[in-house]
């Protein structure tokens, strides 16, 4: 009865998952999709403390305090941190949690192969050590140290590079190379797969676990420290469907279902989401993998050239043109996030659409600090869905807007991505502004963006800079184009 209502527990935990992801897709519904996993994720792990009955020994779980002080003291960390988070700082909380995810999955290896170090300690320390390994039931115990070797491998790269990026975000830690690191990174991995391969063949090497830990460890540092710039995103992405197949080894290990789907369903999103975000930003797959790519791009991308003047425009020349165009098409960025002007945008929206403009958002797939950024941001200021266009269907419809205005976006709109091979952003697909008859463009300056080169859109005939934090202009144009 006990097993039957688990495996109940568990099925709506996996149904829950695959429905909520599946409402994840969709702005409208994404918020309801989060609480209906975390709904799944609640029944199962109570249906595993109370119903779970171990099928040898026939015993309930009954360490409740480790249990329960576990959920208390996590549970309140992670929600005052999600609380306290801000919104551009989103990227670097998603990586610390997936690397505990990581370490999580680390730990469940090294735990249960102290289980299996018992059951061997008897061969172990046996003179006779070969022969006495033929005795103990060896079919049982090598696919579970496989698993275990996978699940530390995984689990300790995913936690070591996560960490790495978080560093990064936050600017704690900066971009490192030096030459043959891609090879010394394959070799490091190789090793570690082959000290696996050998713990499997003879799991009395036990010392072999650690220095795969090790070696796990200084590879996840190795292979994310050159990764700069731009491709971060990517790379987090990468570590986060590594942490669901390290989950999904633990779920192998406790014959646990929800766990195994469960990891199975972030490791391929977390696949599809890189593959995504690969194309997004022009880079390949394999690229990502040797961990080499955007390394030094910032120096790469340093030397300014000398693109001649820019112009800039009034706020009330600016609310001018907007208010007598046909279609505005707004294109929001980094900036916007960081201005918090989300709300005040909304404001301008819905100003010039009662004055008969059509106004629409031209959303960049990674514009922003993270995947659906923008997306979040417009939709907490009650932006409709229906005036938000992807990449795709936005630039084919530049060519019949009046004016492009710009808050806060850069790199998302640079042509030097279609049209110098020599740009580090080359080949990315960008927003083509540059089809509009007007662009405005509003930043507080002309320092670059995260990409860290400048943009010769800027500098084009018929590009308008207007200066200042997105908010304050947002605020004075409304106030503009109410007046006109
Ligand atoms: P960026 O290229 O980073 O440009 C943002 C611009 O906003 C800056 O040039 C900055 O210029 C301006 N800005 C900053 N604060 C502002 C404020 N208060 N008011 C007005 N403007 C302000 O942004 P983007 O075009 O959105 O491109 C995103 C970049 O981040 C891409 O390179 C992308 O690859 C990368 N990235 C994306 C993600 C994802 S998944 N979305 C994650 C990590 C990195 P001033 O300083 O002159 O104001």
């Amino acid at each position: 009865m006990g097993l039957n209502l688990l495996t109940i527990c568990y099925l709506i935990g996996s149904i829950t998952f695959i429905l909520g992801l599946k409402m994840l897709s969709n702005p409208a519904t994404a918020r309801k999709g989060n609480l209906v996993a975390a709904f799944g994720m609640t029944v199962a792990i109570l249906g595993t403390i109370f119903l779970y009955r171990n099928e040898e020994t026939h015993q309930h779980l009954h360490n409740f305090i480790w249990i329960f002080g576990g959920l208390l003291i996590g549970g309140i960390v992670g929600t005052l941190s999600a609380k306290k988070v801000k919104m551009t700082s989103m990227p670097e909380m998603v990586s610390l949690f997936n690397g505990m995810g990581g370490a999580c999955a680390a730990l469940i290896s090294l735990v249960e192969f102290n289980h299996i170090s018992r059951i061997l300690a008897p061969v172990e320390t046996s003179f006779m050590h070969i022969s006495m390994l033929s005795l103990v039931d060896l079919s049982v115990i090598k696919p579970t140290v496989l698993i275990i070797v996978i699940g530390l491998i995984i689990g300790s790269v995913s936690f070591a590079g996560s960490m790495i990026a978080w560093g990064k975000l936050n600017g704690k830690v900066k971009d490192f190379s030096f030459p043959g690191q891609n090879i010394l990174n394959l070799v490091l991995l190789a090793i570690a797969i082959g000290a696996g391969a050998y713990l499997v063949i003879d799991p009395t090497q036990s010392y072999l676990l650690y220095c795969i830990l090790g070696l796990a460890l200084v590879y996840g540092v190795l292979f994310v420290l050159p990764i700069g710039g731009a491709d971060m995103p990517v790379v987090i992405s990468l570590l986060n469907s590594f942490t669901g197949v390290a989950a999904a080894c633990g779920g192998f290990l406790y014959n646990n279902k929800v766990m195994l789907t469960g990891g199975i369903l972030v490791g391929a999103a977390g696949t599809l989401l890189t593959i995504l975000m690969c194309k997004a930003m022009n880079r390949s797959l394999v690229n990502v993998l040797v961990g080499s790519f955007g390394g030094n791009k910032a120096t790469a991308a340093g030397g300014s050239k000398d693109q001649g003047a820019y112009k800039e425009i009034s706020l009330s020349d600016a609310a001018m043109v907007m208010s007598y165009a046909n279609k505005v098409m707004i294109v929001p960025g980094y900036g916007l996030a960081v201005a918090q002007a989300q709300h005040t945008c909304h404001e301008l929206e819905k100003i010039l659409t009662e004055k008969g403009v059509e106004v629409k958002y031209a959303i960049h797939p990674v514009a922003g600090r993270m995947p659906g950024h923008m997306n979040v941001l417009l939709a907490e200021a009650d932006v409709s869905y229906d005036v938000l266009l992807e990449m795709e269907q936005a630039n084919d419809e530049f060519k019949t807007t009046d004016v492009v205005l710009i808050l806060g976006a850069n790199d998302v709109v640079n042509p030097a991505a279609k049209n110098d091979p020599a740009s580090p952003i080359y080949g990315m697909p960008i927003l083509e502004v540059e089809q509009a008859k007007n662009v405005i463009v509003n930043k507080r300056s002309m320092k670059p963006g995260y990409a860290g080169i400048e943009n010769d859109l800027f500098f084009q005939p018929k590009t308008s800079m207007l200066f200042g934090d997105a908010k304050k202009v947002l605020q004075d144009l409304c106030a503009e184009v109410k007046a006109i």
